[in-house]
């Protein structure tokens, strides 16, 4: 294996214990739901502060200690480790509603969630009328509808962008508040028009209705990129937790149908305030396979009983909306266009137990269109529909890998496998994940 610029700056992980300050980025690589929550949840431990920095409730990282399941949408899993700080950055948009029954329901099981979560004033709201114009629109697009989580991203998103959404901070000056608020309800009232003076009430005082957390909201804002940047001159460790993944990024994705944000290495900074230079390492969650939720080219997808079998033994159901997932082979042309987009120095794999008894294994290692072979990721929809699969085939190891902790006790054809991995995308795996609790791990 030839080195990477990872194997020669190895940061801490769990088992070397910390050995230098880090500011680490976690990310996905795929198209979401790689088992981010689970690894972000087990690097917690050497980190100080954990920040989501961009995307918003359409997250779900689940994470299993002691057989309890906690699924976070807005808040950083770095919450169920005591102590830790969570940050929600400035590329994230908040639904206060959502955030505050999360903080609830934490509290509820035992999380002591007081004076752990603050928020970058300049992050934006999710208002009651995102989530209405997104049902909207995505009803009217039929068929080419995106297949959205319709929690309001997009829409708020949007707003930012167009330079009418409403930040933290203006929750604080209630006149403010209230012009942008009236700003707004002008802006849509194309999609008002598609509901009834009603239902348009109804949403004016739920949304005038979000100033209630005022004053809960006020001891929580801080400038969160002085604050991170404080943290690491004290040489801090900070865990940037993303949400969705590589494939999904507004940029970088197969492009209309991604999230509204950018989960990639660059949303970090943008979502953040920490420079790119202050960034130690990229670190990115694969699945050991493929899934996707939502509509959207997927060439490795598997209409058939493989994919059932994947669905059924990873539980492959949406952490937040319970939809089935899409599950396909392992893809490395995604792979490693994620690779470059990221500059990834390690890889955590996820879910390796689920290829257990799985005969055989396939890997698409490139892509045919028209009958001939193309290079790299088609960024045109109407070729990434239509590319075929070149697939290596493995044969399977059909032994059990679940729960393992010892990279020695697998099974030489799951390490062919891991090892093929690796080579293929010339970045060395530090972790495997091998069962869905949290000590269901391998430090490689
Ligand atoms: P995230 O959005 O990237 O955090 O991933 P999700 O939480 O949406 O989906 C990952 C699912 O796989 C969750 O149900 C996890 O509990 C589960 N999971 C994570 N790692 C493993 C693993 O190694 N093996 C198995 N069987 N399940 C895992
Ligand atoms: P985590 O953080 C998987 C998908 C939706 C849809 C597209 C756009 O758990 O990995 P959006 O609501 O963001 O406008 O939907 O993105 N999507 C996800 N898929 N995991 C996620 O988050 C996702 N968040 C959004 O299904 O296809
Ligand atoms: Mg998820």
């Amino acid at each position: 294996m030839t080195l990477s610029r990872g194997m020669l700056q190895r940061a801490p992980t769990i088992g070397e214990k910390r050995v230098k300050m880090a500011v680490r980025i976690v990310l996905g690589t795929q198209w979401g739901d790689e088992g981010k929550g689970k690894i972000v949840d087990i690097l917690t431990e050497d980190s100080d502060i954990v920040v989501r920095y961009q995307g918003g409730a359409n997250a779900g990282h689940t994470v299993v200690i002691d057989n309890e399941k906690f699924i976070l949408h807005l808040v950083p899993t770095g919450i169920l480790h005591p102590k830790k700080i969570c940050i929600l950055g400035n590329g994230v948009v908040v639904d206060l509603e959502q955030l505050f029954s999360e903080l609830q329901e934490l509290k509820e099981r035992g999380i002591e969630t007081d004076q752990r979560v603050l928020i970058s004033d300049s992050a934006h709201l999710v208002m009651p009328y995102h989530k209405t114009i997104e049902r909207l629109d995505e009803k009217q697009k039929g068929k080419n509808r995106i297949g959205t989580t319709c929690k309001g991203i997009g829409p708020a998103y949007a707003d930012k962008i167009g330079r009418i959404g409403i930040r933290m901070m203006d929750l604080l000056d209630e006149e403010l508040f209230n012009k942008k608020l009236e700003q707004n309800f002008k802006a849509k009232e194309v999609w008002f028009k598609m509901i009834s003076k009603k239902e348009v009430f109804s949403l004016k005082k739920k949304s005038i209705s979000v100033l209630k957390y005022k004053n809960k909201i006020k001891p929580l804002l801080i400038d969160a990129s002085i604050y991170l940047n404080e943290a690491i001159k004290k040489r801090k460790n900070i865990l940037l937790e993303s949400a969705q993944g590589t494939l999904l990024d507004v940029d970088f994705g197969t492009y209309p149908y991604v999230t509204s944000s950018h989960p990639t290495a660059g949303g970090a900074c943008i979502g953040s305030g920490i420079g790119p230079t202050r960034i130690d390492e990229v670190i990115g969650v694969t699945k050991a396979y493929t899934t996707r939720v939502g509509d959207g080219p997927f060439p490795t997808e598997l209409n058939d009983t493989f994919g059932e079998i994947l669905r059924k033994k990873g539980n492959e159901f949406g952490a937040t909306t319970g939809r089935p997932r899409r599950c396909g082979w392992l893809d490395l042309v995604i792979l490693k266009h994620s690779v470059r987009v990221n500059a990834l120095d390690k890889l955590a794999i996820t879910k390796l137990d689920v290829l257990d008894q799985i005969e055989p294994i396939l890997v698409c290692v490139g892509y045919k269109y028209k009958n001939k072979k193309i290079e790299g990721f088609p960024k045109a929809l109407n070729i990434l529909w239509n590319v075929e699969p070149i697939y290596k085939e493995f044969s399977g190891w059909k032994n059990k890998t679940c729960g393992l902790t010892n990279y020695k006790d697998l099974p030489d054809k799951t390490k062919r496998y891991l090892e093929f991995i690796e080579k293929s995308l010339d970045v060395p795996i530090f972790l495997i994940s091998t069962g869905f609790k949290r000590e269901e791990a391998i430090f490689v």
